[in-house]
């Protein structure tokens, strides 16, 4: 019988708990999102994620291992697993509290996990929908609210950085041109769907980096551009309840026109960072990679340049538990369950200029 890990995921605004198999097998998979709490600030307000990670994590927790024991009778865990860093500290410590107190009970390991490191492996998930497994080495864009970054991977534990924004994350840039068009929170998941419905070619915004040869990225400068637009002509009204439908042409060309901008420069840095690492295999990662709009990009792109796209089913992309637990098998099995505390930022995010083959210079 192969291993199985119990995970818990709380670093953001999502409380998740599953099981998974050290092969990737999903046992049971439980999410509670926390949109609804934070959408009237229009982001995370980290005091108001901790108390929510309160209060779900027990119903959580124990409905993914309700799930566990139906799928498999008699089944039994092995070792849990548990974020512990990035990500916002009271709400790590929720997840990490939970998992250390019930390890203790049961007399089982429990391992720390890199929220980063359950991303990039989230396309070994056997899910339905997914793809087949990636082998190592491969490349990974990692997009989401906190982090966009390319990675080349070389095995489970084995990552290095080869550039990164060096400003706003893709999905923050999401989400602050979402909110200065009036769209709510989270932004990417609307703008998503308007721009299937508008014009991307109807306002010309800036593709910063795209013409540089190094694999870093900026968006703080489209951001501007939104805001600047916005003043100088307005937000796109419309009355009642958005019809996403038969939304107003004027806010599906912005949103589409953005949406283009960012798409762009995420699809074509990826698929450099594939041929200047002579690795034919891209994986995506991260909320943004939920993004339909650069999912079709990415794959247009890749299968010009012979490279092969792994894109984890939707709810893999997002935060979730599933994830966490399998990084968290191979970690277990590859060193076993050793002491840790959480942390806010990526120890492994260098802040730094990149060379044009991807290496990176260190800033002092
Ligand atoms: O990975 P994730 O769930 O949480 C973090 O670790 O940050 O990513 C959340 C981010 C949000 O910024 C959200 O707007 C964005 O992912 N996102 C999307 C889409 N779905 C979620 N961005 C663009 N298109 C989407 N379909
Ligand atoms: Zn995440």
């Amino acid at each position: 019988m192969s291993l199985s890990v119990l995970a818990i995921e709380s670093s953001c605004d999502e409380t998740a708990a599953a099981v998974v198999t050290a092969e990737g097998e999903v046992l049971s998979n439980v999410v509670a999102s926390q949109i609804a709490t934070h959408a009237p600030y229009g982001g995370v307000v980290p005091e108001l994620a901790s108390r929510a990670h309160l209060q779900a994590i027990v119903p959580v927790v124990r409905q993914a291992i309700g799930e566990f024991e139906a799928k498999v009778p008699g089944g039994r865990l092995d070792a849990l697993a548990v974020t512990n860093g990035p990500g916002l500290v009271g709400a790590l410590l929720v997840g990490v509290q939970t998992a250390k107190a019930l390890a203790m009970a049961w007399k089982l390991p429990v391992v720390g996990v890199n929220h980063l490191d359950g991303h990039l492996l989230a396309a070994h998930l056997r899910l339905k929908g997914a793809s087949e497994q990636p082998p190592f080495p491969f490349v990974a864009l990692l997009v989401s609210g906190g982090h966009t970054a390319l990675y080349r991977v070389d095995g489970p534990l084995d990552r290095t950085l080869i550039g990164q924004t060096r400003d706003d994350a893709a999905g923050e840039a999401f989400d602050k041109a979402a909110k200065l068009l009036a769209l709510g929170y989270p932004g990417g998941p609307v703008i998503d769907r308007l721009a299937a419905k508008g014009d991307g070619r109807a306002h010309d915004f800036p593709m910063p980096m795209l013409h540089r040869k190094d694999l870093d990225f900026s968006f703080s400068g489209l951001k501007t551009a939104v805001a600047r637009h916005v003043a100088k002509h307005g937000v796109p009204e419309w009355e009642g309840a958005l019809d996403m439908a038969a939304p107003p042409p004027a806010l599906a060309d912005l949103a589409a026109s953005f949406q283009r901008a960012i798409v762009e420069v995420l699809a074509k840095k990826a698929i450099r960072a594939c041929v200047t690492q002579e690795v034919p295999h891209l994986v995506l990662g991260g909320g943004v990679a939920a993004n339909r709009g650069l999912r079709a990009r990415v794959s247009e792109l890749a299968e010009k340049a012979g490279v092969k796209v792994y894109l984890p089913p939707l709810a893999a992309c997002t935060d979730n538990a599933a994830m966490i637990a399998y990084a968290g098998a191979q970690r277990f099995l590859a060193e076993g369950a050793q002491p840790f505390d959480v942390f806010s930022r990526d120890p492994g995010r260098i802040r730094g200029r990149f060379r044009q083959d991807g290496t990176l210079i260190p800033r002092r």
